[in-house]
């Protein structure tokens, strides 16, 4: 089965890309390359021994996008390309809206085009806002309180909105809690442009002496450290729940709509000895005010997931920080 995946080169397209293969489905990778290397794909091929077909090109270029479906017979989308920085997004709300929303519109209408009919899109647990209950449900009301979340929020309509129209189409919506972690072979693994936003990129910075200390966003949380929690979630286990997911909407027509994490919650501290243990080094810290934006708890209610997808997050907070920091030391520079 021949499946494009838009976001291919990203840090979560890429390890998605290799279990596809891995899976034996065939891939064609399209991403315009605005946050991403083609060296992540090319490391994926030399993983696999295989050549998989690219395209540079925005997926809101509709023509481009005909082109490559034009030329393999594509029989489904996963969805990964969007632009991903809450804070961005506040800043820059029209770029975030124009890609997000321009280029899921582009690419459904060029598979209503080509009769392509199964579809896999990448949300977020951001569009639980500040969640009412602990663990989050699929089925609570969504807040979305920035662009980028908002946008989220939208997509997810639109898509139900287009999926209704007809009772052949078969649509996943993943809503992915922390991904972090890398490929257990060094190989791939998530490559910021910048200073890292995102905690564990930063922290793992941080052992590798790139950057000098740590930031804690908040200590007085309403938690049993005072610092916030997540639920992370291993990369490549969010990469098998798509395949998953993939094989369960193909069956037969559907919605289906799941959280993916571990169900757990770790806090910041937690992160951080975690890291220190496994990379060896002290990663100094100071706390300060919480980020605008940030709330206290964050974790999945993964029943839903579990049951529907037959799948289970199965690496520990320990084995995540291992595999980030082999990452990280294997490759100091990322892709570079
Ligand atoms: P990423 O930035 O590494 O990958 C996204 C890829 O999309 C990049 O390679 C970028 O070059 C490409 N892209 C962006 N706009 C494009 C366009 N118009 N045309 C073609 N390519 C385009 O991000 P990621 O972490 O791999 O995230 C993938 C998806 O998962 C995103 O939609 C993101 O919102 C969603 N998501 C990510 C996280 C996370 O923590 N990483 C959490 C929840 C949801
Ligand atoms: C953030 C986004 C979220 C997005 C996700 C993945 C915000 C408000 N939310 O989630 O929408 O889906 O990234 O891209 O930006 N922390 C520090 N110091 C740091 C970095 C983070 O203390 O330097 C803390 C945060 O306060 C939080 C935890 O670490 O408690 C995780 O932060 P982060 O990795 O940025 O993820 P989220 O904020 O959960």
């Amino acid at each position: 089965m021949k499946i494009l995946v838009s976001g291919a080169t990203g840090y979560i397209g890429s390890h998605t890309v290799a279990e596809l293969i891995n899976a034996g489905f065939k891939v064609v990778a399209v991403d315009n390359l605005t946050n991403s290397s083609l060296e992540s794909l090319k490391r994926v091929e030399k993983l696999f021994k295989c050549k998989i077909p690219f395209y540079r090109l925005d997926i809101r270029n509709k023509s481009a996008l005909k082109k490559v479906f034009d030329k393999h017979s594509i029989e489904a989308v996963i969805h990964f390309a969007g632009l991903k920085s809450v804070n961005e997004s506040i800043l820059k709300p029209v770029e975030y809206y124009n890609n997000n929303l321009g280029g899921t519109f582009s690419l459904i209408e060029v598979m209503k085009e080509f009769n392509c009919k199964i579809f896999l899109f990448s949300s977020s647990a951001s569009v639980y806002g500040n969640p009412q209950s602990i663990p989050i449900k699929e089925n609570v009301p969504l807040s979305g309180s920035n662009p980028y979340s908002r946008s989220k929020i939208m997509i997810e309509q639109y898509l139900q909105d287009v999926f209704n129209t007809s009772d052949n189409y078969c649509l996943g919506i993943l809503r992915y809690f922390n991904p972090i972690g890398a490929h257990k072979s060094g190989l791939i693994g998530e490559d910021p442009n910048d200073i890292p936003n995102n905690l564990i990129p930063f922290v793992s910075q941080v052992a590798i002496g790139k950057i000098k200390k740590l930031y804690i966003f908040g200590g007085d949380y309403e938690t049993p450290d005072g610092t916030g929690i997540r639920d992370y979630i291993h990369v490549v286990d969010l990469a098998i729940g798509h395949i998953k997911a993939l094989q369960v909407i193909m069956k037969k027509p559907q919605v289906l709509i799941a959280n993916l994490g571990t169900g757990k919650g770790h806090s910041v501290l937690d992160v951080v000895k975690a890291f220190e243990k496994t990379s060896g080094r002290k990663i100094p810290f100071t706390i300060v005010d919480r980020r605008q934006g940030d709330i206290a708890i964050s974790y999945a209610d993964c029943n839903h997931a579990n049951k529907v997808l037959n799948w289970k997050a199965k690496y520990k907070l320990d084995e995540m920080c291992e595999d980030a920091w082999r990452w990280q030391t294997l490759n100091p520079k990322g892709y570079n």
